[in-house]
């Protein structure tokens, strides 16, 4: 039960505004339950692995050993990844280097120009539904496809798309900030040089 001078804020263009409206409430945000953020339910608390490099918070990071154990993981040569702060961050490169347009309902951050790329989150948000096999797009955007499929990637950026992708759903630590591009190595080049050094 709400108090009737407590105002909730609006919602955010992105969603996960639980601390917003935990503090709008006089509330611990633990007490909230933050559907918007649609996290892995089952993910293992990432807490101790995060206590555990707490002490790299003093040093500047250097992205290349994560780099090239995702790189491992998802089965590609490392110069084909480039590391960003969350798949929000990905998706804001790549919509700064080539723009493109969406078929509604389609992600919030995603670009609405009239023409160019066409980009595709898969499985789509919001609907949830995975692509068919021969469904083609410019850039994928597949920040839910590990948790929906058990697999990193469908595997477009081998013939010549943009992959977008987050481990925020998959591990459910949106705290973290941990996306990715997944591209032919010339374009992640292209790409790096956006990102502040
Ligand atoms: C389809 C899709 N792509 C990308 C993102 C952004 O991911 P991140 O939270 O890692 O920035 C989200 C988050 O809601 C999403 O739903």
């Amino acid at each position: 039960m709400t108090k009737p001078d407590v105002v909730i804020p609006p919602a955010g263009r992105h969603g996960g505004d639980a601390e917003r409206v935990a503090t709008a409430l006089g509330v611990d945000v633990a007490a909230i339950l933050d559907l918007s953020a649609s996290l892995n339910p089952l993910a293992p608390s990432v807490a101790h692995v995060v206590r555990r490099h707490a002490d790299s918070a003093i040093r500047y990071p250097d992205p290349t050993r994560a780099r090239a154990s995702l790189a491992e993981a998802i089965g590609v040569a490392d110069d084909w990844i480039l590391l960003t702060n969350g798949g929000a961050e990905a998706i804001a490169l790549v919509a700064a280097e080539i723009g493109g347009w969406v078929v509604e309902p389609e992600f919030a951050l995603h670009p609405r120009g009239a023409s160019g790329p066409r980009w595709r989150s898969n499985p789509n948000n919001p609907t949830g539904v995975l692509a068919a096999q021969g469904e083609v797009a410019d850039v994928w955007d597949e920040a839910f496809y590990p948790l929906a499929t058990g697999a990193w990637t469908r595997g477009d950026a081998g013939s010549g798309a943009l992959v977008v992708g987050s481990l925020t759903k998959v591990f459910a630590c949106p705290g973290l900030r941990l996306g990715y591009v997944i591209a032919q190595p010339d374009v992640i080049e292209h790409l790096a040089r956006r990102q502040p050094q």
